[in-house]
């Protein structure tokens, strides 16, 4: 069978991850989390000084910066699953914080960043046997995939969802705070001037708010045993 590309795009925790992960290994693809490395740029710039007092990005200085930063995957041996890694350091569960979640949209709507990043993408996929997820994988780093998927969920059930995992891992949140701010960040990420978040017109929709985990998995892989074929 023969090796294609498969770009996932779509809101923020709407399982996107989730779902390019399982599929990946299952079908022994790459899998690359596009939104860690944004992540793992965003903490350089917290370890860096790189924040203005006001919380805008030091953009000369990160410039200058740009080209020493080194962000690249390795495969956890124990989990099997890949860790982010900056610089030659893990990093992976430092870019999950609520530091990095809250001012990453800003370093991800920096035009030279998005080019930094979009070629390191686009490198890692040269070989195809891929499964990339972010927000412009269909429209803008691989336009030519042979697979794309729009994923989607209402507001209201990714904010559930997030609820839920959140309360069970003890933390005390609100239903509404997170609405409000799974509402606030589809906003950021439609809008922005460079790479809006857009469906390609050639991407298929997947509306997953009535789906279980396992119905999504069975649906990805029927389309992508679709695509393989032709
Ligand atoms: O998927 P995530 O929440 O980890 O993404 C983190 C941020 O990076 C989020 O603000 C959207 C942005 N992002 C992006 O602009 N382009 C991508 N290809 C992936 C993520």
């Amino acid at each position: 069978m023969k090796k294609i590309t498969i770009a996932i795009d779509g809101f923020s925790s709407c399982g996107k991850s989730t779902m390019a992960k399982d599929l990946a290994k299952e079908i022994g693809y790459i899998y690359i989390d596009s939104g860690a490395m944004y992540r793992a740029i965003t903490l350089y710039c917290i370890e860096n000084s790189l924040f203005c007092e006001d919380g805008s990005v030091k953009t000369d200085e990160l410039k200058q910066h740009i080209d020493n930063i080194h962000v690249s995957f390795c495969l956890n041996p124990n989990t099997s699953k890949p860790e982010t890694y900056l610089n030659g350091v893990n990093v992976e569960s430092k870019i999950r914080s609520m530091e990095v979640s809250s001012k990453v949209s800003l370093v991800a709507a920096l035009g030279f960043v998005r080019e930094a990043l979009v070629k390191l993408q686009q490198e890692m996929g040269k070989n195809k046997g891929i499964v990339m997820d972010g927000r412009d994988i269909g429209t803008v780093v691989f336009p030519d995939a042979e697979l794309k998927i729009f994923v989607t969920a209402s507001a209201e059930i990714r904010a559930q969802r997030r609820y839920d995992e959140l309360t069970a891992k003890g933390q005390k949140v609100s239903y509404e705070d997170i609405l409000r701010n799974v509402e606030e960040r589809d906003r950021i990420d439609q809008t922005r001037e460079v790479s809006p978040l857009k469906k390609a017109d050639d991407a298929i929709t997947l509306d997953n708010s009535n789906m279980s985990i396992e119905e999504q998995k069975t649906w990805l892989k029927n389309e992508f045993l679709k695509a393989a074929n032709v």
